[in-house]
């Protein structure tokens, strides 16, 4: 069998070994939180934010901006529909009712105009995916929340690094979340981060991260009900090794969408996912849809591709299908990206000739129909 083509996967080098090995050794008694503090510091300067938050994962990240936002049931919170659920779940947990809108079939993120179309008496925030690491269309999206005054929240679980006009995601909205889960761009296991400007809504998520504790009246003394979503501190090490070379590990993602881009683009029926202008994509995950018109089905694309031992992934399902939602609105454009949506592998150790032998293979699949 041929060499496994992963759909993702990290690429560690002896910075990661280092920092991880200091952090064994080393990050305990007074230092038991210091990879954490400089992990914070560093990522808050990295996407231009003032405050950070480090937590287990991305999905406590997304409930704590919920929750710091004030979400309750009651409210209506407008979110994309394509995308892993975490980012709805986040929102269903404080209460609040999601309202699924569709996306843009050029980028597969929310599409402003179903936003306006969405909009309630009800509705406090807005929760938009810069999915597969393509910023959402932000210009539009800031402008519709301060017309009606509405919390923006980004979930740039997979977009580290990516840019809008030149500007970082993750520094347009009250509050932002990234993910360092292993599938992603920079990687520790498990592992996310919560963004604001705003001092206020990170007091109080800072406050909820770790159990309500204030000490108030007493050592230990809690005065809200908080969760306990912090990182650790070996946790902290890997994702601050991989942060410092995320602009490293952003060009080996884009090198690898240009590969297929070269071999992709132009082939009938194949619609790959491109940067729109003024956008800069991390190239997360590279991915395409085979259009309607085409006659090869993208089950049996992704069986033909698995059985050489590449693996790549079909779309997100419709969220607003799922039996703990109600659809409001039918979304054609997620519906067909979840039936003839592909991400093709993209993990850090695939090489020219690997992209190549992914595409051979699929063109084979597509035009044997
Ligand atoms: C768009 C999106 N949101 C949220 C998450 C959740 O991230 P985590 O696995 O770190 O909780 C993911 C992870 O895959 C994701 O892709």
């Amino acid at each position: 069998m041929n060499k496994k083509i992963s759909f993702a996967g990290p690429s560690i080098t002896e910075k990661e070994v280092e920092y991880v090995t200091d952090a064994v050794k080393n990050g305990w008694y007074e230092n038991f939180d210091g990879y954490i503090e400089k992990l914070e510091k560093a990522f808050a300067q990295y996407v231009g934010v003032r405050y950070a938050v480090a937590t287990f994962c991305c999905t406590h990240a997304l409930h704590l901006a919920a929750a710091a936002l004030g979400l309750q049931a009651g409210d209506e919170v407008i979110v994309t529909d394509f995308s892993w659920v975490a980012t709805a779940y986040a929102v269903a947990y404080t209460g609040a009712s999601c309202v699924f809108v569709d996306i843009e079939p050029e980028t597969w993120t929310i599409d402003p105009a179903c936003i306006r179309k969405a909009i309630t008496r009800k509705t406090r925030a807005i929760m938009l995916v810069h999915t597969f690491g393509h910023p959402a269309e932000m210009r539009e999206i800031m402008d519709i929340s301060r017309e009606y005054g509405l919390f923006v929240i980004e979930d740039a679980a997979p977009a580290v690094g990516a840019e809008y006009h030149g500007k970082r995601v993750g520094g347009f909205g009250d509050v932002s979340c990234c993910s360092f889960q292993g599938a992603k761009m920079t990687v520790s296991g498990e592992g996310g981060m919560f963004l604001t400007n705003d001092p206020e809504i990170y007091r109080r998520a800072r406050l909820l991260s770790s159990m309500g504790r204030t000490d108030s009246r007493a050592v230990f003394w809690s005065d809200y009900l908080g969760f306990e979503y912090v990182m650790s501190n070996l946790t902290a090490a890997l994702a601050l090794a991989q942060l410092e070379r995320a602009e490293e590990l952003m060009e080996k993602k884009r090198r690898i969408f240009h590969w297929y881009e070269e071999r992709l683009s132009g082939v009938k029926g194949i619609r790959l996912v491109r940067e729109k202008p003024g956008c800069k994509s991390n190239c997360c995950y590279p991915s395409m849809l085979l259009e309607d018109s085409f006659y090869a089905d993208r089950d049996d694309v992704l069986a033909g591709l698995r059985r050489k031992n590449i693996h790549a992934r079909p779309g997100f399902p419709q969220m607003s299908r799922f039996p703990v939602f109600e659809q409001r609105f039918p979304n054609p454009v997620s519906r067909r990206v979840e039936e003839h949506g592909i991400s093709l592998p993209s993990a850090a150790n695939l090489e020219e000739e690997d992209i190549d032998f992914v595409c051979r293979n699929l063109l084979r699949l597509i035009r044997r129909g």
